[in-house]
């Protein structure tokens, strides 16, 4: 069964090539997808070239359709040693990588971005360019630089520089797309070649629909409180193939989260999972549940 949100490409989490490359159990269940979800892109942290080829190899045999190269983590402890966006700091780095990469396999490689480490540096537009150069096909450009993390608004005129800095490598738009009409805005504004979306899926499943339908003149289909309550459980069993019954459960007060306003909704979410003593409680708590206007 293919994804009734309609994707027209998915990802799984990323996973370190240090760790792929010695065949760490670990890092290949975080690779471990279902035939359904294709088209399926992995995707590549780290920072030396030598890994690789190798490792872009590994997840060709894996059956995934495209690899991307991370260099958009913020994280303290990925770019210590260079990787995520400790790339953007060495953008001679990325055209070895990303060669590296090409050279190894048949299937498209890809790049995903920061606008730069900070405001004082940013690069996107030259990380553009060495990309391309090096054989990618995409760059997912995240307008928000890396000492913003995740904080305050993506600079949307970061990503039109990237666009205007690209000659053949396609240039996807990201950050801030929370409904049809931001994602509509992203086009317009950037010129960018396709979107990448992520937040703004959170408990949101349909904002790809809303998006396809509106380039098709049709507003969003309103989503009743049992599309909400149903795709929440729909979330949940996709958890419960990867994770033990009670990590999912407690899961669901992370995830529940996004399905419901803020406010009384996921308190009372949560004190169902705390009270339940099992998932088939979770389960009936969740589909008696009065969701009134809590979502
Ligand atoms: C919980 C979470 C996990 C993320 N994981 C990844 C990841 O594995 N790889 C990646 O390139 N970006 C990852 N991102 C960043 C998003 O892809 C995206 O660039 C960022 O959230 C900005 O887009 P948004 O404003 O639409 O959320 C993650 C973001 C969040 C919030």
């Amino acid at each position: 069964m293919t994804s009734p949100y309609r994707p027209g490409l998915v990802f799984c989490e990323m996973v370190k090539m240090d760790a792929l490359i010695r065949h760490d159990p670990g890092t290949y269940r975080l690779l471990d997808y279902d035939t359904s979800m294709h088209p399926i892109g992995a995707q590549l942290c780290g920072s030396q070239p030598a890994y690789a080829g190798p490792c872009a190899k590994i997840i060709e045999e894996l059956g995934f359709d495209l690899i991307d190269l991370n260099c958009g983590c913020p994280v303290d402890k990925v770019t210590k040693d260079n990787s995520g966006s400790g790339l953007l700091k060495h953008p001679h780095l990325i055209g070895e990588i990303v060669s590296n990469m090409v050279a190894a396999v048949n299937i498209p490689v890809t790049v995903k971005i920061r606008a730069g480490w900070d405001e004082q540096s940013i690069n996107g537009p030259q990380i553009t360019q060495i990309a391309e150069q090096a054989g990618a096909k995409i760059i997912f450009v995240h307008g928000r630089t890396r000492k913003q993390a995740y904080r305050g608004p993506a600079n949307w005129d970061y990503i039109k520089d990237c666009k205007q800095a690209a000659r053949e490598i396609k240039v996807f738009g990201n950050g801030d797309i929370l409904d049809a009409q931001s994602g509509e805005k992203m086009f317009t504004d950037t010129e960018c070649d396709g979107l990448l979306l992520s937040r703004g899926l959170f408990g949101h499943p349909w904002l790809i629909e809303d998006i396809l339908r509106h380039f098709q003149g049709q507003e969003p289909i309103q989503r009743c409180q049992e599309d909400i309550r149903n795709a929440l459980l729909t979330h949940l069993d996709y958890i419960l193939k990867y994770q033990k019954e009670r990590k999912a459960i407690l899961d669901l007060r992370r995830i529940g989260s996004w399905y419901l306003k803020k406010g009384q909704g996921i308190k009372k979410l949560k004190e169902i999972v705390v009270r339940a003593q099992n998932l088939d409680q979770v389960v009936a708590e969740i589909h008696s549940f009065d969701w009134g206007d809590l979502c």
